[in-house]
């Protein structure tokens, strides 16, 4: 395993131990351990987008692993693949540093990263995709319903690169999962029939928020507009009327449901305020894993 690209890369087994590592290392700094294994190693981190979690998340977790990472932003370097192709940029990366992470619009831009860089390159979330996002939501799940085989997930909302890694991680991991999104929002077909060749019927793309909900363990939803998005926001909040996850949409689920949302979220547009706040909701154990999960990918691709 050199890069961490798509989920659809890894197998069950390299995902399974690095769910296992997270948890590790979890307990590990918990209990004020540390492990040094990255001292001396050096991120670098680029990002085409904002970022709170992944940004600070990949920080934090290179300092705790003895390491160091450099913030890049598009304007320091003259664009990803503008000033000079990305071709370039990434075999003058790897002669300074051990590790790229980046967040790019085009997905082709971290395949060509890792294509011509002799180091690992980590994807941070690009238009299509975001692998670590899914992994750190896995681990919420084992450790909220006790495991990660049969459990079922309703993702609610616009059939995008949030909803299309967990999909693809419920796939190679025995979960199961409904998307609820309106009319032209689905997760597109070639995501589906991946999915499901992964285990046969574990992807459901439906229309009706209500049914995907009915028997799900978890509700997933994401914002309505990605970045890059932002001149369809009119139309994407009009298309989506009747997909808030509110408190008349969790009542139809069962009980013990629990409330997920990768933030950054809009209240009162895909999620509503009481629903991001109740007692079911672990929406911030979520975002902390994110840090957990960091640390075991970093260890796994750069120690
Ligand atoms: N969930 C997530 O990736 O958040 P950021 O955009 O803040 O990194
Ligand atoms: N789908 C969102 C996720 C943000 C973390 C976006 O791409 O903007």
């Amino acid at each position: 395993m050199k890069d961490f690209l798509a989920i659809s890369d890894c197998s069950t087994q390299q995902l399974r131990e690095l769910l296992d590592e997270s948890s590790s290392l979890k307990a590990q700094y918990k209990s004020g351990q540390r492990n040094l294994c990255l001292a001396g190693k050096v991120l670098a981190m680029l990002f085409e987008k904002p970022s709170l979690r992944t940004r600070m998340s990949f920080q934090v977790a290179m300092l705790d692993l003895g390491g160091h990472a450099i913030y890049v932003k598009p304007e320091d370097i003259g664009g990803i693949g503008k000033r000079e192709p990305i071709k370039d940029m990434a075999r003058v990366l790897s002669r300074y540093v051990d590790g790229i992470m980046a967040r790019t619009f085009e997905h082709k831009s971290v395949t060509e990263l890792a294509q011509y860089a002799d180091i690992p390159v980590i994807n941070a979330l690009t238009d299509w995709s975001h692998p670590c996002q899914a992994m750190a939501d896995v681990l919420t799940m084992k450790e909220h319903l006790g495991r990660i085989e049969g459990v079922k997930i309703a993702f609610v909302g616009d059939g995008n690169n949030v909803a299309r890694s967990l999909a693809l991680a419920a796939g190679k991991l025995g979960m199961k999962m409904a998307v609820a999104s309106p009319a032209g929002y689905e997760l597109d077909a070639a995501s589906i029939d991946t999915t499901n060749g992964f285990a046969a019927g574990c992807l459901v793309q439906t229309n009706d928020p209500r049914a995907a909900v009915a028997d799900a363990d978890i509700i997933y939803t994401d914002t309505w507009v990605s970045m890059g998005q932002e001149e369809e926001k009119e139309k994407r909040r009009q298309d989506f009327a009747g997909f808030e996850v509110n408190a008349d949409l969790v009542a139809a689920a069962p009980p013990h449901a629990k409330i997920m949302h990768c933030l950054p979220a809009y209240r009162g547009f895909e999620i509503s305020d009481d629903v991001v706040e109740s007692p079911n909701s672990i929406i911030f154990d979520q975002a902390e894993n994110r840090l957990h999960f960091q640390r075991a990918l970093l260890k796994k691709l750069m120690a």
